[in-house]
């Protein structure tokens, strides 16, 4: 089977925000407690974060990691995270039926979060919180001194504000499952004032309204027009969460959730320039997809774990080799739409839907899932380039789709062009013919050759990428069921 894509250094489509390369700790299951932080861990800093954890963190270079919710934030007070560790409240945690003991709040997050080279996306609770409640959380956290909670934080150690540039105004509002869900005009006032209020506080923050909580649901499109009609002016972002899944093992179909997660960005694009003319605006808002993964082995296998305990075991995806092709999918999506999608967040890093799991008390380990990401992390810096693909496509339940799926970067030195590529035929190899490049093939990375539905475990991590030998740029064929990364140093 044949292929070809055109790709020219100079067809950028647009300069690729690092921000596209972020992630999400939430304090949900053992994400947190027994994730990045576990005291007593033999690897375990005298703060209690697990070392060996940030060594698999740190070589992703996360531009973000959005904190501590998704769902839990809808019911959490920012002020039982802070000051004595041992006087802090424990409480139940509603989102996840967990106990939340507190041993984590905003100053260890943001401490961990800079030491493995990232910067904190924070939400506020707009659930059961208000939006004085978020704005005295940005005071805290970003006022340099001379207000009551500014030094409140310097009395907890934080003599310097902690600068935190862009904040998420609540989780998922629309849904039946937030705690405190709101309609789109409840949340939509609520985004206004909070929004006014927080930049009032600090004029240097970028504030993401929620968007709906997945293309499915049934306000969709009229959720994110209301919302958007009372905070347009006030946010610079929209959100967008989606997971996908292969539930009827029709991995053919699975694997066309690239199509699917570009068909929805496009939509809340489009309306996000529909309410722009309506409201006469010279602003653009861009997208922020803050919540994108694989996710459903956990809930098909498992029973539901013992409720009210602390790093209460949910949601710890068994990540399979045709997970790590459609991770891949979904970062060509992301990068082919660097144009609108500005921010995008792997839901989520350690042990809940994660690429990086933990033994408590024992080693770390990384899921399929954790290569296709690292190497977009790593290679995925630069410019967008558009790629012209022509390839003989299937016919799945999601309607036509390529076997190529394909996104060209750009580096920001311009000197090599990164190509991400999936064939998504699971029984031929296809040959790709290569229009538009001049240069050498230095570097190529694949996932190939396993069994679609072989897993890593902490025993076995065998789903690894390998190195391929040289070769020629006229001479390229992609193993069937296959993630490759070809970098092209240009002449
Ligand atoms: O990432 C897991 C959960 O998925 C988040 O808490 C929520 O926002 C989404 O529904």
């Amino acid at each position: 089977m044949q292929a070809k894509i055109h790709v020219t250094p100079d067809g950028v489509l647009s300069k690729i925000d690092d921000r596209l390369f972020s992630s999400f700790v939430e304090h949900m299951g053992r994400a947190v407690y027994t994730g990045i932080y576990e005291p007593g861990h033999p690897t375990a800093d005298p703060d209690g974060f697990r070392e060996d954890v940030r060594e698999l963190v740190r070589p992703l270079g996360l531009a973000y990691i959005r904190y501590p919710g998704g769902n839990f934030v809808s019911g959490y007070n920012w002020r039982d995270g802070i000051g004595d560790k041992d006087k802090r409240p424990v409480r139940r945690d509603l989102a996840w039926f967990a106990l939340e003991p507190n041993q984590v709040g905003v100053n260890e997050f943001v401490t961990w979060c800079r030491s493995v080279g990232s910067e904190p996306m924070m939400a506020v609770n707009l659930g059961t919180g208000t939006a004085k409640d978020a704005a005295e959380l940005l005071e805290y956290c970003n006022v340099e001194g001379g207000t009551e909670l500014s030094d409140l934080r310097r009395s907890h150690g934080y003599e310097k504000p902690h600068g935190i540039k862009l904040w998420c105004l609540g989780n998922e509002m629309d849904g039946p499952w937030q705690i405190c869900g709101k309609t789109a005009e409840e949340y939509g006032r609520l985004a206004h004032e909070t929004a006014k209020m927080m930049k009032w506080m600090d004029e240097t923050v970028e504030l993401v309204a929620c968007g709906s909580s997945h293309r499915q649901m049934p306000t969709f499109g009229s959720w994110e027009r209301t919302v958007l009609r009372h905070c347009y002016e006030d946010v610079e972002y929209l959100s967008l969460h989606s997971y996908y899944k292969d539930l009827d093992k029709d991995p053919y179909s699975f694997l066309s959730c690239g199509e699917q997660m570009d068909g929805f960005i496009k939509e809340v694009a489009q309306i996000c320039r529909e309410v722009k003319g309506e409201l006469g605006s010279s602003k653009d808002i861009y997208l922020s997809f803050d919540e994108w993964n694989v996710w459903y082995h956990f809930r098909m296998d498992k029973q539901d774990p013992e409720k009210w305990i602390v790093a209460r075991p949910i949601e710890e995806e068994e990540y399979n080799f045709l997970d790590a092709l459609a991770v891949g999918c979904l970062i060509n999506t992301l990068i082919n739409n660097a144009d609108t999608v500005k921010i995008a967040c792997l839901a989520q890093l350690v042990n809940v839907l994660a690429p990086i799991m933990t033994v408590p008390g024992g080693p770390a380990w990384v899921e399929t899932t954790y290569w296709p990401f690292l190497h977009a992390c790593r290679y995925g810096r630069g410019d967008a380039l558009s790629v012209e693909i022509g390839s003989p496509s299937y016919e799945c339940s999601y309607g036509t789709v390529p076997y190529l799926s394909a996104a060209a970067v750009l580096s920001k030195s311009g000197d090599l062009v990164t190509l991400f590529l999936v064939n998504r035929n699971l029984e031929e190899d296809l040959r790709l013919q290569l229009d538009g490049l001049r240069g050498d093939i230095t570097e190529w990375h694949t996932l190939e050759g396993f069994g679609l539905y072989d897993i890593n475990t902490p025993e076995s991590q065998k789903i690894a990428p390998s190195t391929r030998g040289a070769c020629d740029i006229s001479d390229i064929t992609l193993p069937k069921a296959s993630w490759n990364v070809i970098r092209v140093k240009l002449k």
